[in-house]
């Protein structure tokens, strides 16, 4: 009978109290959609004021993405510890909010802690995990922001009804302060203690961990090749490099240009115009978006170790594809309600959750050396934040060139490109360690 390799519990303690922050990440994108409604009316804002107030969020996360890299100075650990802050400073800062100035700033503060997660997180789990179940574990990060996604509808529900924008937002200080507690207990990565030369702190969590051996987490080649790239993001462009990081670019702006967050953040609108009446009944078939984008999350889960990424996310992309193409084709051809285009989103999320959803932070928290691993995935997912503001802001836009039929129609073919790429460019990582990846890179 083929062995099985348990991880240790510890393992798990720490990469779910680590995946808080992508807990916090999935809360936050999405809660606005709820309380927006409320402070509009409170605050008397234009429509400019609010777009601005949701898009500022963004803005912060593409710097807190840029500034995730400094998890390589500080340790990963750490760098968890001043982002659990950060959340907390943000969340009082939304809470108490007297101005529209401070709610700009408090959504600009909560983006850039998303922005910090969204690199940390994973990057904290692989580092952590075996190799056998990394992208089990690591995809806690990817289960946490869709459960995220999930708690902020529910709770933007329960509080709407007293119009109750604070408390949507207070909300978020329950996981923060759970998070910040657990974290002092959690343990520094092995890998990032061997690669500052902490070799002694390295094996105490080497045995915590009950990881094997330090070999297969730092090999004496990402020891060579993390000296001389210690300093800069410029050695992020050195050719020995240059294939995983273009690979960890492209996937993440793919990630976003497919279209994910036309739904996760418009999704009322885009059930009212596949032909829902009442703003509740769109609202309601948005919880459904939640609740399937957390099952499938699952399910992709279960499959990651087991099939690998590459057939995961080819899947997963062929898929929204077709839905894509159903979804633009109701929308021109269906007469009133759609329930093909309803069908048709639904299932769009179901292939985005287990294949781009998982898969593009399991893969930017894989490929990189050591040695730049922390900056190389601050700029990748600083282009997947970047890519996200630019699909959000101009979606509007582009339903009026090109109707929404045919900007479903743009991103079916953008679906197509994102899978050529990903069948031609991004290799198989499944079960391997960090020395056999690397192995392959320079082969
Ligand atoms: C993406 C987010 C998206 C979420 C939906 C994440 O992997 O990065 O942009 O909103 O998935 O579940």
């Amino acid at each position: 009978m083929k062995e099985k390799h348990p991880f240790a519990p510890y393992v798990v303690f720490s990469s779910v109290i680590a995946a808080l922050g992508a807990f916090l990440f999935g809360y936050h994108t999405a809660i606005i959609s709820g309380a927006i409604l409320f402070i509009t009316e409170e605050f008397g804002l234009t429509f400019f004021q609010q777009e601005f107030l949701i898009s500022s969020t963004l803005i912060g996360c593409v710097i807190g993405a840029l500034s995730g890299g400094i998890s390589d100075y500080f340790g990963r650990k750490r760098t968890l510890i001043y982002d659990a802050f950060i959340y907390l400073i943000a969340t009082f800062l939304l809470f108490d909010a007297q101005s529209y100035g401070m709610l700009i700033t408090g959504r600009i503060v909560v983006g850039f802690a998303i922005g910090i997660a969204s690199v940390t997180v994973p990057l904290y789990i692989a580092e952590i995990a075996p190799a056998e179940s990394r992208g089990r574990l690591v995809s806690l990060n990817q289960l946490l922001i869709t459960i995220g996604i999930l708690v902020s509808f529910w709770v933007a529900y329960i509080y709407a009804a007293q119009e109750n924008w604070r408390t949507m937002f207070s909300f978020a200080m329950i996981p923060a302060l759970v998070q910040l507690f657990c974290l002092l207990f959690i343990s520094e990565t092995p890998a990032w203690l061997l690669s500052k030369g902490k070799s002694k702190q390295a094996e105490k969590a080497l045995h915590r961990l009950k990881m094997a051996s330090p070999k297969a987490h730092l090999t004496p080649q990402e020891k060579k090749q993390n000296q001389p790239m210690r300093k800069k993001f410029k050695a992020l462009l050195s050719p020995e490099v240059r294939a995983p990081v273009l690979i960890g670019i492209g996937i993440s702006i793919f990630q976003q240009i497919t279209g994910i967050n036309t739904v996760i953040y418009y999704a009322p609108r885009v059930f009212q115009y596949a032909g829902f009446q009442s703003e509740e009944s769109a609202i309601l078939a948005t919880v459904w978006v939640g609740v399937v984008n957390v099952v499938m999350t699952i399910v992709g889960l279960w499959l990651v170790d087991r099939i690998g990424r590459r057939p995961l996310v080819l899947i997963g992309v062929a898929g929204m594809t077709v839905c894509l193409a159903v979804l633009a084709s109701s929308f021109m051809f269906e007469a009133k309600v759609g329930v093909l285009s309803v069908v048709a989103i639904l299932a769009y999320i179901g292939f985005f959750a287990p294949g781009l959803g998982i898969v593009t932070w399991l893969i930017i928290s894989e490929i990189y050396p050591l040695g730049i691993r922390g900056r190389a995935m601050s700029v990748a997912t600083f282009f997947n934040w970047g890519a996200n503001y630019v699909v959000s802001l101009t979606f509007l836009t582009l339903i009026q060139l090109l109707t929404i039929g045919g900007t479903y129609w743009l991103f079916t073919l953008i679906c197509i490109g994102c899978f050529i790429f990903i069948w031609k460019k991004v290799p198989e990582t499944k079960g391997k360690t960090f020395e056999q990846i690397q192995a392959f890179w320079q082969k």
